[in-house]
């Protein structure tokens, strides 16, 4: 019996996950991704975490039919290298070779919101339908386009990028991690909710939010289910500019449901009441029918389960 590995690199945290040959996913492990200490040090931690779950599992490591990872940046597919990560802060990393030498084993790579959405496509909120497009809202915001099936992936592999979509009229933007300004990235991630919120303290409106280091989305959130204003105001235009690019992206691509995962989408109805809303103001009114925006099923597994899976399509 085969077993594939999946790898979920994001700013934060690693996550890996053990699937089966159908898709189950059977043990996870998480631990930080420790930015800080430079690529060399994550890639020897993914290593490490990696090792780690299959000896902690009843499988052998000879079971190991590859391993898949999906990491927050933008990736040349024909190389296998990381062009650029801003939130990583990695410029040409040859992940691939780096881990299949570490590794000893065939690595795959894809971007971590692409086979987020490949997870919800396979066994998530997308099952069963043939064009979905995925938003995953945490560190920064990913997308990933799946059509058929299968993670659209462009010239380069790097389609998809759809927190870079820019939404922010360019007097109130602000300059997103990957140099363009107003990306929806700017407005919509947990990064720029936090900002968003500093920013409300310190110009002294009134809100019972406040201002420390230590201030999360989830607070902001808790905050607006408790009526506070700013808060209310700075989480629906998180989801007033993701209404923005979801419509952009309707009219291009057509999909059937748009997901939406990620830690800031537990945010729930507020946020997803406004989205829905928004989108329905600004596309044709075709686009909206037998169009759904619904929460992502996977949670926080959908990144290693499509990962595990790039070893299989
Ligand atoms: C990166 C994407 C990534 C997303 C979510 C963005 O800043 O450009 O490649 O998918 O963050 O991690
Ligand atoms: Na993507
Ligand atoms: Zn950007």
């Amino acid at each position: 019996e085969k077993i594939y590995v999946g790898v979920d690199l994001g700013g934060t945290n690693i996550k890996v996950g053990i699937c089966d040959e159908q898709g189950n996913l059977l043990h996870t492990y998480e631990g930080p991704t420790g930015v800080e200490n430079g690529p060399e040090a994550v890639l020897d931690r993914i290593v490490q975490y990696v090792k780690q779950i299959v000896s902690d599992s009843t499988y052998q490591w000879e079971q190991v039919a590859g391993v898949g990872a999906g990491i927050a940046g933008f990736i040349d597919l024909a190389t296998g290298t990381v062009l650029w990560a801003p939130n990583l802060k990695w410029k040409d990393i040859a992940v691939k070779q780096e881990l299949e030498s570490r590794l000893g084993l065939p690595v795959a790579l894809d971007n971590d919101a692409n086979v987020a959405a490949l997870g919800e496509a396979w066994s998530g909120a997308g099952a069963g339908l043939n064009h979905i497009v995925a938003f995953t809202l945490g560190t920064g915001v990913g997308g990933g386009i799946i059509i058929n099936g299968k993670i659209y992936q462009g010239f380069r592999g790097m389609a998809g990028e759809l927190g870079h979509i820019k939404v922010v009229p360019d007097l109130e933007a602000i300059q997103c991690g990957c140099g363009q300004l107003g990306c929806v990235e700017t407005v919509s991630s947990a990064t720029g909710i936090i900002r968003s919120a500093k920013d409300a303290v310190e110009r002294g409106e009134t809100t019972t939010l406040s201002l420390n280091e230590t201030i999360t989305a989830k607070d902001v959130f808790d905050a607006a289910k408790d009526g506070d204003e700013v808060a209310i105001r700075i989480v629906k235009r998180a989801a007033y500019y993701l209404g923005k690019a979801m419509a952009a992206v309707a009219v291009v691509l057509n999909p059937q449901r748009f997901v939406i995962g990620g830690g800031v989408s537990r945010a729930g109805d507020i946020l997803f009441d406004e989205i829905r809303k928004v989108y329905a103001q600004n596309v044709p009114e075709v686009f909206t029918q037998g169009v759904d925006i619904v929460p992502a099923k996977l949670g926080n597994d959908a990144g290693v389960v499509g990962a595990a899976g790039l070893n299989l399509r």
